[in-house]
């Protein structure tokens, strides 16, 4: 692709409105206002939080900085995966701390960011077929169909199921069957064979998406446009509106209809 060239942002704004969009949407509560109130414990101290919060934002209640472990707060992202133990029970429950409620009783740990392996590949060199997946995830063979990794999945997903069918080199279901995973890395994190389920799928969908599937003309006109320039000017005056501009333009943009 041709390199286009962009006036340099200002990074001191720029960072002034990350901040502003990951502001804690703790901000402001006030303990007068809370209704309920349950006990979570972090790391062993216990801490009195409003009950309907989530994990994340609870833990900011009590005074915990994210620097990682938090992006899109909305479930997207795959960053915030968290393990969790509930009162009384002994096993661990895995969650994305966006997306669950805290408990009453709740155990909470912060756990470091899974540096799960990820291979590196040009795509466009790699033969269409099991041997590949193999050869950059070679732990893949040493599936034991435990299913671990199912039941960590935050999103439901039949990880197993995909794994399994990668290995019998059924490309089209490991694709259908691993679309909606956010790489939160829940899976590898408790898989006994240290297979990096979610990396291995990207492969697959790589190699289905070149192989098998008709080229998106679309897609195709989109990129052209992009090298060609078309989106240079424009992008360097939405990157010099105010935020008050920003939101007008957001909420008169053209939608697609239901
Ligand atoms: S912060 Fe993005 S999924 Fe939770």
């Amino acid at each position: 692709m041709k390199e286009t060239k962009s006036k340099k942002l200002d990074p001191e704004k720029v960072m002034e409105r990350i901040a502003e969009a990951s502001r804690p949407t703790v901000a402001g509560v006030e303990e007068k206002d809370v209704r309920h109130w349950v006990t979570i414990y972090v790391m062993g101290r216990g801490y009195s939080v409003p009950a309907d919060l989530t994990i994340l934002t609870a833990m900011e209640y009590a005074g915990y900085k994210f620097i990682r472990g938090c992006g899109c707060r909305q479930g997207f992202c795959g960053a915030c995966s968290t393990v969790y133990r509930r009162h009384g029970e002994y096993k661990l429950q895995t969650g994305m701390a966006c997306q669950t409620r805290v408990e009453d009783g709740m155990y909470l740990v912060q756990i470091p960011f899974s540096p799960a392996e990820k291979a590196s590949y040009d795509i466009s060199k790699e033969a269409y077929k099991v041997n590949t997946l193999l050869k950059h995830y070679p732990e893949l063979a040493r599936c034991v169909a435990c299913n671990t990794c199912t039941k960590a999945c935050t999103q439901d997903l039949q990880v197993m199921d995909y794994i399994q069918a990668a290995i019998r080199g059924d490309f089209e279901t490991c694709v259908n069957e691993s679309f909606d995973c956010i790489q939160c890395g829940m899976c590898a994190l408790r898989c006994p064979a240290e297979i990096v389920q979610y990396n291995m799928a990207q492969l697959a969908r790589r190699l289905y998406g070149r192989n098998d599937r008709p080229e998106p003309k679309h897609l195709t006109d989109r990129l052209k446009e992009i090298e060609q320039g078309k989106f240079v000017k424009p992008l360097d005056e939405i990157t010099k509106k105010s935020k008050e501009e920003l939101e007008k333009l957001y909420y008169s943009r053209e939608k697609e209809s239901d």
